[in-house]
């Protein structure tokens, strides 16, 4: 279950313990999740030592929660794992500028992951192919016939296709596997069955068979997230007039976005801030999910671009999109087996993989709408570096109460917040 409200008021102000236990209380944490929070996160040895090869330690990072979202009408708090200051405030202020038009409202596809079968050495490929469409129920029959609770959940393989690719190794005949993986993220199932039948499509093609693996450009497994922002709530003042002349620049800010690869790098790297963010802190696999958007944002309209659209509606409020591959899973894999993680799905409340899809495209089309915000009014480095002051006297060497009181002061003047003046001030507090 969601929350009952994530409009939590001076929560910002709280101490860490007291956010912990709003959150806690809110979410209906059991105590294990709040200890597991509580903990610094980290792994038992035993548990990381099973998860990878070589272990020397583990490490940590902040968990943060994003206020203010509403989705599909339901109120939720986002955990955000997340290294760099201002990116949990920019969701969280974005979050609620949309709230006087309903938050954001997703329609997700199915949970279909592709599993890519490489065939080789043939001398007609399109009747190789051919042949594969004709055996395409026993093929699919073989993959589901695995002992599998995705399958008994309804789950399993749904559709097979072919496709035919010119490269530098000759003609191919692709094959791909369309699998229905239910709540799981599906690589490891998915994996399985391109493995299990390549025998079967050796011996109906003649080929052989290569390559045996999962797509991350999960194409056929989009979230889809649209949220509406008035000039009035997007404005700094309150006012049609400003907020009409912030939407212009966000529109072009997104123009340059969508019209350059080199901006949309970095306003892409900004959506996904924020999907990486929850990603992490829910346990999923954040470069599968990384590949897959960044692939989607290119393969989608042939060259790169921006992974959002905006536009302005009849009425002049800013409407903004975003579709783009989720790859998630809230059943098997470090979302069952890291504490912090099912902490963090615990707060989301999420029943299915769908819904902690759209639950992420929503935060990374907030996070993208903050980012050309600010960037199109007082520009990022303003509330970057206020927020980042505490940790620039940390890396001068402020410990203690320093810390606070060299931030504090370099923050109250009106000039840029460099690392020099931050070693200076605390030059200056010690006498
Ligand atoms: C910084 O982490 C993200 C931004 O660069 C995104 C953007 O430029 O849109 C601010």
């Amino acid at each position: 279950m969601p929350v009952d409200e994530s409009r939590l008021s001076g929560f910002f102000k709280l101490s860490v313990e007291e956010r912990r236990a709003k959150v806690a209380q809110l979410a209906n944490l059991s105590q294990n999740d709040v200890d597991a929070l509580a903990n610094h996160g980290e792994l038992s040895e035993d548990a990381a030592d099973r998860m990878i090869e070589n272990v020397i330690g583990t490490m940590s990072h902040p968990v943060g929660v994003a206020t203010n979202f509403v989705i599909d009408g339901s109120a939720y708090l986002i955990p955000f794992c997340v290294e760099e200051s201002s990116v949990v405030a920019a969701a969280s202020n974005m979050a609620k500028r949309c709230l006087i038009k309903g938050g954001f409202h997703t329609s997700n596809d199915k949970p279909v992951m592709i599993g890519q079968i490489q065939v080789l050495g043939l001398e007609d490929t399109e009747a190789a192919g051919e042949a594969i469409l004709t055996a395409k129920y026993e093929l699919m029959a073989m993959c589901n016939s695995l002992p599998s609770t995705m399958v008994k959940l309804g789950g399993g393989c749904k559709d097979i296709q072919v496709r035919h690719i010119d490269s530098m190794s000759g003609r191919m005949l692709i094959i791909h596997l369309l699998v229905d993986t239910r709540d799981a993220m599906g690589a490891n199932a998915v994996n399985t069955m391109a493995e299990r039948i390549s025998d079967k499509v050796e011996e109906i093609t003649g080929g052989r068979v290569h390559l045996r693996i999962l797509s991350n450009l999960a194409s056929n497994r989009l979230a889809r997230v649209e949220a509406v922002f008035t000039p009035e709530e997007i404005s700094e003042d309150g006012s049609r007039e400003n907020g009409s002349k912030i939407i212009t620049g966000i529109l072009e800010a997104h123009h340059f976005a969508m019209a350059d690869p080199y901006r949309a790098a970095t306003h892409n790297k900004g959506v996904m801030n924020a999907i990486s963010a929850v990603a992490l802190a829910c346990g999923q696999d954040w470069r599968a999910i990384e590949a897959g958007c960044h692939a989607w944002a290119a393969v989608e309209t042939g060259t790169y671009t921006s992974m959002t659209r905006w536009h302005r509606d009849d009425d002049g409020n800013l409407v903004g999109r975003i579709a783009t591959p989720m790859a998630v899973g809230i059943v098997g894999g470090a979302s069952k087996v890291h504490p912090v993680a099912r902490a963090n799905l615990a707060i989301l409340g999420v029943e299915s993989a769908q819904e902690l899809a759209g639950i992420m495209a929503a935060a990374g089309l907030a996070q993208n709408i903050g980012a050309m915000r600010a960037l199109s009014t007082s520009g990022i480095q303003a509330g970057h570096m206020k927020l980042h002051a505490r940790n620039m006297a940390v890396s001068a060497g402020a410990i203690g109460d320093e810390i606070e009181r060299v931030a504090a002061l370099v923050n109250s003047q009106s000039g840029p917040v460099t690392q020099q003046l931050v070693k200076d001030t605390l030059k200056s507090i010690r006498g």
